[in-house]
């Protein structure tokens, strides 16, 4: 050991045309305003049409046009 051991990894998993999950706990930097989550996995809003932002609210799963 060298003793310069960082803080422990987190993984970060990007969801193709959904969200990015973090594991959590994290802290949430948005608009200026720190907010704190506890939960074990964060899922952030990457298709910008959560109305809950910056948090995923499952919208991205409607399709913007139906056939
Ligand atoms: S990624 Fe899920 S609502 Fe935007």
């Amino acid at each position: 050991m060298t003793g310069l051991e960082g803080p422990a990894r987190r993984r970060i998993r990007v969801i193709r045309g959904g969200p990015v999950l973090v594991e959590g706990p994290v802290e949430v930097v948005h608009d200026g305003e720190v907010i704190v989550c506890d939960r074990f996995q964060v899922a952030l809003c990457q298709c910008g049409r959560s109305k809950i932002l910056p948090f995923c609210d499952t919208s991205h799963r409607r399709s913007r046009r139906r056939n």
